[in-house]
């Protein structure tokens, strides 16, 4: 695993966006893996602006999504399709029918889930951009999820719900339940990047390169990939 320590979240949005924006330019059709929460804000903040500036085009750009509420549609503020368009596919020239998230309100949860399947085995992400949740999960794969996953729907764990709920008016709003992406189709991807900023993160981060490969720790089968980048701010790498 590559570990990259940036000085703050700055830096970190800076070099993980070089990234993306190098696997956009070097192949205009990647299909690019992404997530939601708030430590990839400043990664798409500078997507946007360099689609502008530079004029760094996702005409071609197809995209697949780790995970969405179970329950939420997709107009709905706090769904992830929702924040997807707000805080990037809305501001870039990528079009929506290239755009892959599970559907919260599916009335299937089987067929959803296989559904979703199809198109991810037929589109395999050329770069999987991760967050890390503070108990050591990806997506929405919580600890003891089996490595083997495809998608499914969880339980969120207390925690989660808890670290969540400061996007919502109320904890009793955050749904309890998820659709993901499972962990052997993220590591499915050719390469992937994931990102931790701030101390709450430090003890995820330790675990998820120091310590052992479990199913306790979801983001520890990260260890096993063979292109994986880790960019954290010095918050987060404060107990490596
Ligand atoms: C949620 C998402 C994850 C994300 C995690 C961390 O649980 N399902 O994909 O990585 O939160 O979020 P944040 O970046 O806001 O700390």
């Amino acid at each position: 695993m590559e570990i990259i320590i940036t000085k703050d979240y700055e830096e970190l949005s800076e070099t993980g966006a070089k990234i993306i924006i190098g696997t956009v330019k070097k192949n205009p059709y990647a299909v690019l893996g992404l997530a939601t929460g708030t430590t990839p804000l400043g990664l798409y903040k500078r997507l946007i602006d360099d689609c502008k500036n530079n004029k760094t085009s996702y005409k071609h750009i197809r995209a697949v999504n780790l995970d969405e509420y179970k329950g939420l549609p997709k107009e709905h503020k706090q769904s992830y399709a929702y924040f997807m368009r707000k805080n990037l596919f809305d501001h870039i020239d990528i079009d929506l029918e290239n755009t892959h998230i599970e559907n919260g309100v599916a009335a299937d949860e089987q067929s959803e889930c296989e559904r979703y399947d199809k198109i991810l085995e037929s589109m395999r992400q050329d770069i999987q951009l991760l967050g890390l949740g503070s108990n050591g999960h990806i997506a929405f794969n919580e600890p003891y999820t089996s490595f083997e996953s495809t998608t499914h729907v969880v339980d969120l764990a207390e925690s989660t719900i808890k670290d969540n709920a400061r996007l919502f008016n109320d904890i009793e709003e955050v749904p309890k339940q998820a659709y993901t992406m499972g962990l052997k189709s993220i590591m499915g991807a050719k390469k992937i990047l994931i990102l931790a900023s701030g101390a709450n993160k430090a003890e995820a981060v330790y675990k998820l390169v120091r310590g052992e490969v479990t199913e306790a720790v979801p983001a520890s089968i990260l260890q096993n990939h063979a292109d994986c980048t880790l960019i954290i701010d010095k918050e987060a790498a404060k107990l490596l």
